[in-house]
């Protein structure tokens, strides 16, 4: 059957800048027979089948169960058309037999049709309501869509470590501030938990960055202060961003739907000196450690940085990473060098500790920090009690964790560069003296048909276009360090095993 009703164009596309697009109109729907009513990037297909060559069975039936799934649930909506066969198997590193192969199949399950000269569309879902409009979280960024599968054991799409022991105490001595978590009141904390604020305070103060606690929003990690921050500006507002950068950055830009400005970064991060004299609403950067690469801003473009924050741009800050500094203390925050501008600085427990905690936090500006707050507290009326209680007993054993932590990253860091030397020696890096990840560049470029066949390894990885303002890059992969030094040793290992083939 045809349907008549017209689709608004995804939500994603108006997100994503129209990568998938409605086709045109026909005159009369009911008199043609069915057709494809719009298409999807490859860029899209790729994030949705994500890790699909995972696990047992031949690549053919693998595929053709990950788009079945799609259709299904509605990411692929009704009449999108597939690329090319050619396209397709060329983009995954695979024989265009095996894209057929699974073609033949879904259609076999009446998933897709099929017309000589049109191509491969997809057939309605059963399970989506048929006038439910295109699903409006398909294709989020590549590391989101691996996070909705389950972990594998060398999962190497989050730069996140393990949780530290203490994280495992913490339920039990957070039962410490029983009293102020005031189980007799109804239990909204919607300006935050004073015990934790007061910690958050002292985690900057010892920064160089002196705060009071109507200067601090708790928030669920730095994920949300970062989409908080985001949302202070007007959709098609300018924003320079270093790139690459964490995916997690990009998708809370992209989702407020602000034009993204690229600044090229190198080992001593965001190049300042390359928009010298050019504007923007706002310039989000990560001082240290960049995710991917580690590098950390130098001091002169933290300084030129803290002056355009003066002069009135909103800066914010990702510190997410700065407590893993592996050789050396990290380096300044742009808020201790410009303390009265609106700078808004964001930190978290997720890398330090662990992501499990979904803590983190967001200062600036007393003014601008009401309207987040007030923001945070229209999202979820403030961060759940129990967790705040848990996060000021681990702030206050910060200095233990961190001695513990840097140690055991330097260890993986190390393990896993030494590896890189041997296994993969044309391969290029600067090595980092802080974060939890490795930038690598292949110098023969191909990396994401070489993150299809590393799956096939057991190797889930992120490539470059994922960390990648433009979508781009393909020259590039992270590697984080976040396993044990044999482990580390494995996963090279199957790299360059991946690489050769
Ligand atoms: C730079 C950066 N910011 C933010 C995040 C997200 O952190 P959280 O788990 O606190 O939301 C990450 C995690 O990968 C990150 O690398």
């Amino acid at each position: 059957m045809v349907h008549t009703v017209r689709h608004s164009a995804p939500v994603h596309d108006r997100l994503h800048g129209h990568q998938s697009r409605d086709l045109p109109p026909r005159a009369n729907h009911h008199a043609n027979p069915p057709q494809p009513r719009r298409t999807v990037s490859l860029p899209d297909l790729l994030r949705l089948l994500s890790d699909w060559s995972t696990g047992a069975g031949p690549l053919y039936r693998k595929l053709a169960d990950r788009l079945g799934e799609l259709i299904a649930e509605g990411a692929l909506g009704e009449g999108t058309l597939l690329p090319s066969e050619r396209t397709l198997a060329s983009a995954l590193s695979v024989s265009r037999r095996t894209v057929e192969a699974a073609h033949d199949l879904l259609w076999a399950r009446e998933f897709v049709q099929r017309r000589t000269g049109v191509g491969t569309w997809c057939t309605p879902g059963q399970a989506v309501p048929r006038q439910a409009r295109p699903d409006p979280s398909a294709a989020p960024e590549d590391f989101i869509e691996h996070l909705l599968r389950d972990v594998g054991p060398l999962d190497l799409t989050v730069a996140g470590l393990p949780a530290h022991p203490l994280v495992a105490q913490a339920p039990q001595a957070s039962q410490s501030y029983r009293e102020e978590m005031r189980y007799d009141t109804h239990g909204y904390f919607a300006t935050g938990f004073e015990p934790l604020l007061t910690e958050i305070c002292a985690w900057f103060s010892s920064r160089g960055i002196p705060t009071d606690p109507q200067q601090v929003v708790v928030t669920t990690g730095a994920a949300q202060a970062l989409w908080l921050a985001a949302s202070l500006l007007a959709p098609g507002a300018e924003v320079h961003v270093e790139n690459p950068t964490s995916p997690t950055i990009l998708n809370a830009l992209r989702a407020h739907r602000l034009r993204l400005l690229p600044v090229p970064t190198d080992a001593g991060g965001m190049m300042t000196e390359t928009i010298a004299g050019a504007q923007s609403s706002a310039i989000f950067v990560t001082p240290s450690y960049l995710n991917p690469s580690g590098a950390h801003l130098s001091e002169a473009r933290c300084r030129s940085l803290a002056g355009r924050a003066r002069a009135g741009t909103m800066l914010v800050e990702d510190l997410a990473l700065t407590d893993i500094s592996l050789d050396g203390p990290a380096p300044r925050t742009i808020a201790a060098l410009a303390p009265d501008a609106p700078v808004l600085s964001i930190g978290s427990l997720s890398k330090l500790y662990w992501a499990g905690l979904r803590l983190g936090w967001i200062r600036g500006p007393a003014p601008l920090i009401r309207r987040i707050n007030r923001m945070k507290a229209n999202l979820d009326i403030g961060t759940g009690v129990n967790i705040q209680a848990q996060a000021t007993w681990l702030l206050q054993h910060g200095e233990e964790v961190r001695h513990d932590r840097v140690l055991q990253v330097r260890t993986q860091r190390d393990a896993l560069l030494e590896a890189l030397r041997t296994e993969l020696p044309e391969w290029r890096w600067t090595v980092p003296d802080g974060g939890l990840s490795v930038w690598l560049e292949r110098p023969s470029g191909e990396v994401g048909a070489l993150c299809q066949r590393a799956l096939r390894q057991g190797l889930r990885l992120l490539p470059g276009r994922a960390f990648d303002v433009r979508r781009q890059d393909d020259r590039h992969v992270r590697l984080p360090f976040v396993h044990p030094p044999a482990v580390g040793r494995e996963i090279v290992r199957r790299l360059a095993v991946t690489a050769r083939t």
